[in-house]
């Protein structure tokens, strides 16, 4: 079986196709009625529990250690995890844990093995983040087709859903913990991306946050003092304010009174979803104007938009609409919601068939393309300036995949070796992120003004790919990139075996 999966910041989901081509999600082995899969983990004793076999675990254990959000810490090579044992666990090989609990959950389903699958990342994800994913998977044993976009698979799903054909789609796509937009072109043919753009840390996790800043202080103001927050208070104060924030999205309720328990505190609470509304107000502010940036980095108007796709959890929240419809002429008819947690998961099981040949057996549109998310340079130190300076290779929103190839001389007759700083960037004035250092070396009958020819690629998965040629002999020279950022050597290793030795806990 090939699959599609949505790795997500707060749900996981794994989907694959009927022998129609129909994309269906995959239940949890253990709790069949349930398609989807809290990214939440505990480690304990060389084995993991995932999901929601954790939240039964808290219920018995209040205190019990759970990582969660690990999503954000992709591309950060950082421990986020000690476990009773003293062993590191990195965003990676946590990540790697929830892998694997999917690929049980489907070949348990399926009764066949999970031989590769195609696994989904935030449009805007840099490539150290995509490689994080990259990471997992090798990590979890899934040979992994391709990475796909999660706005770009959903409007894949979307696509084949309602036989959509010759439109201009944006996909703004607000989840747990991310937002993206994207621009895309789709027809018979295709989908095609033609701009991208997206926020970091800003999702449902944000949205709970403010209502449970509404309950403290609502807390405070009626017995004269702060709630005390320990493991189980903040569990429950978490999971209050999730159902309150999704009750408020209820087309009817304009204010919600409620009595509520954290701890031994009952108390009652009421928020109105105008208060909800000013308190996001500004995050929501920055989505829209990045899905108009976004659309102006596409090179085309408002008025070019043929319709506009909501997906992820956190755009059911009534005001994204509202606020969206006020920047799109004739809203009624463009803007609407499409499986808002689903369609990414479903249209990854759609890439994965895209990849592996079976387009025309599924009647799925044969061709995809993506566009780079970044610029990507080299950032070198102006010898008389004595200043950084960035050479850009590869602009942003370029089709993937993308190559560039540049010249590079060494500065001594002794130069053994040669060291690049490789960046990517929106533009020269945001964050340049460092995404590691490319060291050529050592070279052949080292001279002064050794020509080093280094070829740039952003490849069809959105990573970064280097390599570096004699341009007189044609050899390839040795290099190693990324060893300062990414997870690499024994260190690899040691993570890899202690996620094959980790057992998936399971009831059944
Ligand atoms: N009706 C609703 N109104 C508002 N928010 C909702 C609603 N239903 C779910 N959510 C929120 O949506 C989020 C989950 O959405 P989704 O599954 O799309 O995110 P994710 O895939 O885990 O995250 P990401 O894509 O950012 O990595 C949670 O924060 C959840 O509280
Ligand atoms: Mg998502």
């Amino acid at each position: 079986m090939r699959a599609g999966i949505d790795l997500g910041t707060t749900f996981s989901l794994i989907s694959n196709l009927e022998s129609d081509g129909t994309p269906v999600l995959m239940p949890d082995s253990m709790f069949n009625d349930i398609y989807s899969t809290p990214s939440t983990v505990n480690i304990s004793n060389k084995c993991a529990s995932v999901g929601y076999l954790v939240d039964t675990l808290i219920e018995q254990n209040p205190e019990l250690p759970v990582i969660r959000f690990f999503k954000r810490n992709f591309g950060v090579n950082q421990p986020i995890f000690i476990d009773s044992a003293s062993n590191s666990w990195y965003p990676d090989s946590v990540a790697a844990l929830v892998l694997k609990k999917l690929k049980n959950d489907a070949e348990s389903y399926t009764g066949s093995k999970l031989e590769s699958a195609v696994i989904t990342v935030p449009a805007h994800f840099n490539d150290l983040q995509r490689k994080s994913v990259l990471n997992a998977a090798a990590m979890a044993d899934i040979p992994v087709l391709g990475l796909v976009e999660e706005p770009v698979a959903a409007a894949l799903h979307y696509g084949i859903a309602h036989h959509s054909r010759d439109q201009v789609l944006v996909v703004y796509d607000l989840g747990g913990g991310t937002f993206d937009a994207t621009v895309l072109s789709m027809d018979a043919n295709g989908v095609y991306v033609l701009a991208k753009d997206g926020l970091t840390e800003m999702g449902g996790k944000e949205f709970d946050e403010a209502i449970s800043a509404m309950i403290l202080d609502q807390f405070k103001k009626a017995t004269g003092f702060h709630l005390p927050i320990n493991g189980l208070t903040s569990l429950q104060l978490r999971r209050i304010s999730e159902e309150i924030k999704i009750e408020l999205s209820l087309p009817s309720k304009a204010f919600l009174k409620k009595a509520i328990l954290i701890g031994n505190n009952a108390f009652e609470i009421m928020i109105y979803r105008k208060e909800f509304e000013q308190a996001i107000r500004q995050m929501i502010e920055q989505t829209v104007e990045v899905t108009l940036r976004c659309i102006d980095g596409a090179g085309l108007r408002e008025s070019d938009i043929d319709a506009l796709m909501l997906v992820g959890g956190s755009a059911m929240i009534p005001y994204i609409k509202d606020r969206l419809s006020k920047v799109i002429t004739n809203a009624d008819n463009k803007i609407f919601l499409h499986e808002p947690m689903k369609a990414v998961a479903m249209g990854a099981a759609i890439h994965s068939a895209q990849l592996s040949g079976d387009a025309e057996r599924y009647d799925i549109p044969l061709e995809f393309r993506g566009v780079t998310g970044y610029n990507i340079g080299i950032q070198t130190l102006n010898p008389q300036t004595r200043k950084p300076e960035t050479d850009c290779l590869i602009k942003k929103n370029m089709p993937l995949p993308s190559k560039a190839v540049r010249t590079y001389y060494t500065s001594t007759a002794t130069q053994t070796r040669m060291v690049l700083q490789l960046v990517q960037y929106v533009d020269l004035q945001s964050e340049i992120i460092n995404i590691g250092e490319l060291v050529i070396g050592p070279l052949p009958n080292p001279r002064i003004n050794y020509p080093v020819e280094v070829t740039v690629e952003n490849t069809g998965d959105g990573t970064v790919k280097v390599a570096a040629y004699d341009p007189n002999t044609g050899v390839e020279l040795q290099q190693v990139f990324g060893e300062d950022k990414l997870m690499s050597g024994n260190n690899l290793l040691a993570q890899r075996n202690l996620v094959r030795k980790t057992v998936i806990a399971n009831l059944n």
